[in-house]
């Protein structure tokens, strides 16, 4: 049987949301990621320490026994977190990074920043406590197309911050186009960037062709199959910049398969598995690792873990549904075969 084995990896980026959803979503994350970078766009969201704190408790009561997890916690940022908040953060062991929404962005972003303006003094304090930025790079402006609102940030809002920050480490979460990997790939070694499975595979056909199909619905949405390619060239390139973070970002399905349904695509329960597919179809296995499991740790200056995980070229279908009850949800490629599955 061909099998591939990596150093254990890491998800640089999450939403394990709390409650009950996180008892069913989280289980899946810690089997295959040693470490992720935990989403504080919870309702309310976190933007303290001690916030950050109790919810991080929260997570590890949902890690199975006898598997070895560790939450990386993030805060919100908004114009009202106050720039003694980023000293705590800076001096607590379990906080790694503030997250960026610009407001009405994205789902639970209310609390975001309105105008980045406004929050430049706190973006000069990370900058001088070199903590990283995570930034959700789309404008809000209603009457910029879905499909642009990334492009236009970069051109814009980022590369304005860049400037007025040039040591702010920087991450540009869950880059979608090509002019986003242009402009990751043209900065220095402070700006890098996360890729999702469902941008490698995936174009917007697969949302919006012959039906829509809104278990395909995230934001960024996805986008045209040149952009595609793109992310596919960066991610298997070899290229530190580009690393793992999977954005998986469980809604429970009657809020996806309705009228108005939210933004988001579960994906913790394959995501090695989808990212194997992805490198696999341009014959980039051997440069899965990297990706997967070094150049987050890197950029996060973090230790590169010790450990392996086997995945084994074998066909699975990927069950319609998680979870019981009423919080029941359904993965991407859900009913679907998979021809990766790790070994437990
Ligand atoms: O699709 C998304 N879902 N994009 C985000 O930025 C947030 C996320 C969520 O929290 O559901
Ligand atoms: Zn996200």
């Amino acid at each position: 049987m061909k099998t591939l084995t990596i150093t254990r990896p890491d998800d640089f980026h999450i939403h394990v949301r709390n409650g009950a959803i996180l008892k069913t979503v989280l289980p899946h994350t810690a089997k295959q990621f040693a470490r992720a970078i935990i989403m504080p766009n919870l309702k309310p969201p976190v933007t303290t320490v001690p916030q950050a704190l109790a919810y991080r408790k929260e997570i590890l009561q949902a890690v199975p026994t006898g598997i070895d997890f560790t939450p990386l916690m993030t805060l919100y940022l908004t114009t009202s977190t106050p720039v003694s908040e980023i000293k705590k953060a800076a001096a607590s062991e379990h906080i790694y990074a503030f997250k960026l929404y610009p407001a009405g962005a994205t789902t639970n972003s209310d609390s975001g920043v309105a105008d980045i303006k406004a929050i430049y003094h706190l973006l000069a304090e990370l900058e001088s406590l070199a903590i990283p930025l995570l930034i959700h790079g789309e404008v809000t402006d209603q009457n910029c197309d879905i499909f642009d609102r990334e492009r236009v940030f970069v051109e814009s809002s980022l590369t304005q911050i860049t400037q007025n920050f040039p040591d702010l480490r920087i991450v540009l979460e869950h880059v979608t186009t090509s002019e986003a990997v242009q402009f990751v790939k043209s900065s220095g070694s402070n700006i890098a960037a996360t890729i999702t499975p469902q941008h490698l595979l995936y174009n917007r056909n697969a949302l919006l062709a012959g039906g829509i199909r809104p278990h395909y619905y995230c934001l960024p949405i996805i986008k045209r199959e040149h952009h595609r390619l793109a992310l596919l060239e960066a991610a298997t390139s070899g290229n530190p910049k580009f690393f793992l973070g999977t954005d998986s970002a469980p809604h429970i399905t009657s809020l996806k398969e309705t009228a108005c349904g939210c933004a988001g695509c579960f994906s913790a329960h394959a995501a090695l598995e989808l990212y194997a597919t992805a490198f696999e179809a341009v014959d980039a296995l051997d440069k899965l690792e990297g990706f997967a499991s070094f150049f987050g740790a890197d950029f996060y200056r973090l230790p590169r873990n010790i450990g392996t995980v086997t995945l084994e070229k074998s066909a699975w279908t990927i069950p319609s549904k998680y979870g019981e009850h009423e919080n029941i949800i359904t993965p991407l490629k859900a009913d679907e075969d998979l021809y990766w599955k790790i070994q437990s």
